[in-house]
């Protein structure tokens, strides 16, 4: 009965140091925390270790407080649980609506463990200081700027700017497309404009521009609408030598965005595993080999949005006809995300 013996031992050693943790105090000084500004993405990456675990591994909670303005304003919480490991760089992203140039936001994180394996009565670490997440130059030399600089929506969304007045008591209007659109004050050199389900105007998008009465510069930014990605219509496939397939489809009133295209149409062939990227919007050909039933998925994309068509079909027997037309035996939909 020696190596149960043996085992039972290794046993005891692996959960004694569990139990001698249970006296322990969690957590005292737990978590470095950094913040780094991506303009480009508008979001911020949320940095952190643990310096201090009582095991190499620990399922931990953290939750993590991002204030705006001042710590004391604070605008999101969210509970974040992962296996952590004693110095391990853990990462969360978070994007922001408002701009982050429009003004400074502060990050705090505690943390507990949730291990199940653990016994003892589980309590949230100390804050972690507030880590300041500054992208301002707000008062620059400009009397008046406005954020973002650039802007890519889906119509129908909301889109959050700001302008930063140097002079708060200058009086400061903005106009989306020549239409007058009141801004929201956030501190006295800041206010937000909010443009509410935004519509799709012209492809080369929509202007915004903020305007001072003193010094008359007009800052501001095209909006680039893009439309809500179609499911592509009347997909289908056809042959006329058995050697090409050509597929085709009506995309719809699909516009490409001019500023930032991102339209795509990727055709999938599931039995095979095959893939091609349609050069075409309207079109793509596939070389057929031996293969006899097609299941192809057309996948449309923009920068939002996915859509997928399927076909499902049954290439008529190669002695036959020459002038054979692939045959549709089922068609169905699924829309994208
Ligand atoms: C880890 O915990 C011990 C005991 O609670 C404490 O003395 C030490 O300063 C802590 N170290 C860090 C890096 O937090
Ligand atoms: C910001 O995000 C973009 C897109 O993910 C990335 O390419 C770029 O390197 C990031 N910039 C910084 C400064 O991290
Ligand atoms: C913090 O900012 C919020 C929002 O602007 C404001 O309502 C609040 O009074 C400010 N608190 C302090 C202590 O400055
Ligand atoms: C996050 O955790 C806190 C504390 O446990 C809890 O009060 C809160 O409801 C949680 N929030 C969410 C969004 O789960
Ligand atoms: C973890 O980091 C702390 C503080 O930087 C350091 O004192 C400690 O030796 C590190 N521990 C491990 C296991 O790397
Ligand atoms: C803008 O107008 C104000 C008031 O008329 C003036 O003081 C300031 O020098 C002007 N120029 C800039 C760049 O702010
Ligand atoms: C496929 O069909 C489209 C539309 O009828 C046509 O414009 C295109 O030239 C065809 N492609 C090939 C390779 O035959
Ligand atoms: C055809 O492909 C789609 C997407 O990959 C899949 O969901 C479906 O089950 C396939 N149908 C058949 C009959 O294999
Ligand atoms: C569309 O089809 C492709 C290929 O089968 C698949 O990888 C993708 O996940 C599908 N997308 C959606 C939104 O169903």
């Amino acid at each position: 009965m020696a190596p149960v013996a043996v085992f039972q031992a290794a046993f005891l050693l692996a959960w004694l140091p569990l139990s001698t943790y249970q006296s322990q105090a969690v957590l005292s000084e737990p978590l470095s925390l950094s913040v780094h500004v991506n303009l480009t993405e508008q979001s911020l990456k949320i940095e952190w270790s643990v310096h201090n675990l009582t095991h190499p591994e620990l399922q931990m909670a953290f939750q993590i407080e991002i204030s705006r303005i001042n710590k004391s304003n604070v605008i999101w919480v969210e509970n974040y649980t992962t296996t952590a490991q004693q110095n391990q760089t853990l990462r969360r992203m978070w994007k922001s609506e408002l701009p982050l140039e429009c003004a400074t936001h502060f990050v705090r994180i505690r943390g507990k463990d949730e291990d199940p394996r653990m016994l003892q009565r589980r309590v949230w670490s100390s804050w972690s200081s507030w880590v300041k997440a500054e992208a301002q130059s707000l008062l620059g030399p400009e009397p008046l700027l406005v954020f973002p600089k650039e802007k890519q929506v889906e119509e129908g969304s909301d889109v959050t700017l700001c302008y930063v007045s140097r002079h708060p008591q200058s009086h400061v209007v903005c106009k989306l497309n020549g239409i007058l659109v009141p801004g929201e004050q956030l501190d006295p050199h800041v206010s937000v404009v909010t443009l509410r389900s935004i519509s799709f105007v012209s492809k080369t998008g929509s202007n915004f521009f903020c305007e001072e009465d003193r010094n008359h510069t007009q800052p501001g930014l095209a909006i680039f609408v893009t439309k809500v990605l179609e499911e592509p219509k009347g997909f289908s496939c056809e042959t006329r030598d058995l050697k090409t397939l050509n597929c085709t489809w009506d995309p719809g009133s699909n516009i490409d965005s001019w500023k930032f295209p991102c339209q795509r149409y990727t055709l999938f062939e599931s039995f095979s595993g095959g893939k091609k990227s349609c050069k075409d919007k309207h079109w793509c050909s596939w070389q057929v080999d031996s293969q006899e039933t097609y299941n192809f998925t057309l996948q449309a994309e923009n920068c939002f949005r996915k859509r997928n068509v399927t076909l499902l079909f049954q290439l008529a027997h190669r002695g036959e006809a020459r002038a054979a037309a692939a045959m549709g035996v089922s068609v169905w939909h699924r829309a994208g995300w």
